[in-house]
């Protein structure tokens, strides 16, 4: 990008100052970038203070689900989603971004510090920057056309640069499995009044609101005839999509398991959900994950061992052809971006 290459040597000639100014205002964009993040219902569990020249991304925990994600896993998978999106922006820009993960232990809400260093800029993923408003977590009917093995190959290489064991399902034995323990999850989750009161709650009907699944973006309830169920966020009889979403394990399936299983690990998944989905945004493709199997304690360490993963499954996501879905809402910036200038002025 030379014109950014150009103004980056301007801001360096005019002095220390003027880069750290541009430095603040990159990480700025990085913050608007963040919040276009999937999260789990969009909950949205995020906040960020711009201190200075360090952005912190913390997790916001009033936004945890207490009973689908009583250990905060999907929390912190969302935080990496979003922490990915920022590192794309500024890798758009041309600056090169210092990340330190979880960096302190008396701490654990504080999720990353970013800040813009000399590290060598990842033009790959700068490139994703111009697919940041269009991925969706798409509930549509998917084609049954294959999914090219260039493309496949692609999405993998994405998600393993983000350091997680990525798994393509190939074989009728994995492919089955998947869709039995999904099928028990969804409906031990569907069974119990606790979860279906907190699914309830994150279901939007009302189009000024910034948060939570609007029906628009799901598919009217119904007898939808899955392998592997889509989660049924129609609380309300107002999906606004076709019920038959042809969720199948004839589609191309990816898990993504952590290394370990720690917050540290469930962080890393999230920035390698992301790349995964964000490229495959960029090749043409609809993503979608489907996370019941590994919400459910039981079904998740049947899929662990089904699986033969080296570390913990932590999503599985469907990828195919699919028709536009329509957006999703997320809060205004300035509910969850907190400025302070160095001097420690807030603005
Ligand atoms: C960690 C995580 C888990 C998710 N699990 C599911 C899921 O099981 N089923 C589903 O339909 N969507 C799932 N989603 C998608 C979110 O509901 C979606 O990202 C959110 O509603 C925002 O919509 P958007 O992705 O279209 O911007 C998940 C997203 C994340 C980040």
């Amino acid at each position: 990008m030379p014109e950014l290459d150009a103004s980056k040597a301007a801001d360096a000639a005019a002095g220390p100052a003027t880069e750290a100014a541009a430095g603040r205002a990159a990480l700025r964009r990085a913050a608007v970038a963040a919040v276009r993040a999937p999260s789990v219902h969009n909950t949205q569990p995020w906040r960020m203070v711009l201190d200075g020249d360090v952005l912190e991304l913390r997790a916001d925990g009033r936004r945890r689900l207490t009973v689908l994600d009583p250990d905060g896993r999907q929390m912190m998978m969302s935080l990496g989603c979003a922490l990915l999106n920022a590192r794309v922006a500024l890798a758009a820009e041309g600056a090169g971004a210092q990340v330190d993960r979880m960096p302190d232990a008396a701490d654990p809400e504080l999720v990353a510090r970013i800040t813009v260093s000399d590290a060598p800029v990842d033009a790959t993923l700068g490139a994703l920057a111009a697919v940041i408003e269009e991925r969706r977590a798409n509930r549509r009917r998917f084609e049954d056309d294959a999914v090219p093995e260039e493309v496949i190959g692609q999405l993998e290489s994405a998600a393993s640069a983000e350091g997680v064991q990525v798994l393509v399902l190939r074989s009728e034995e994995d492919r089955t499995a998947a869709a039995v323990l999904s099928q028990r999850a969804d409906a031990m989750q569907t069974s119990d009044p606790a979860y279906q009161e907190e699914l309830r709650a994150w279901i939007s009907t009302d189009a000024q609101r910034a948060d939570g699944v609007p029906v628009t973006a799901a598919p009217h309830a119904g007898e939808a005839h899955d392998d592997i169920p889509i989660r049924v966020f129609d609380t309300e009889g107002q999906g606004g999509l076709p019920t038959e979403t042809h969720s199948s394990i004839r589609q191309c399936l990816f898990v993504l398991a952590g290394r370990g299983d720690a917050p540290g690990d469930w962080l890393r998944g999230g920035e390698a959900l992301e790349r995964l989905w964000l490229e495959a945004a960029a090749l043409g493709y609809a993503a979608s994950p489907l996370t019941q199997s590994v919400e459910v304690r039981q079904t998740r360490l049947q899929m662990r061992s089904a699986l033969r993963t080296e570390g913990w499954p932590l999503v599985m996501v469907r990828v195919g052809k699919a028709p536009a879905t329509p957006a999703t809402p997320r809060r205004p910036l300035e509910d969850l971006l907190e400025e302070r200038t160095a001097d420690g002025e807030q603005q």
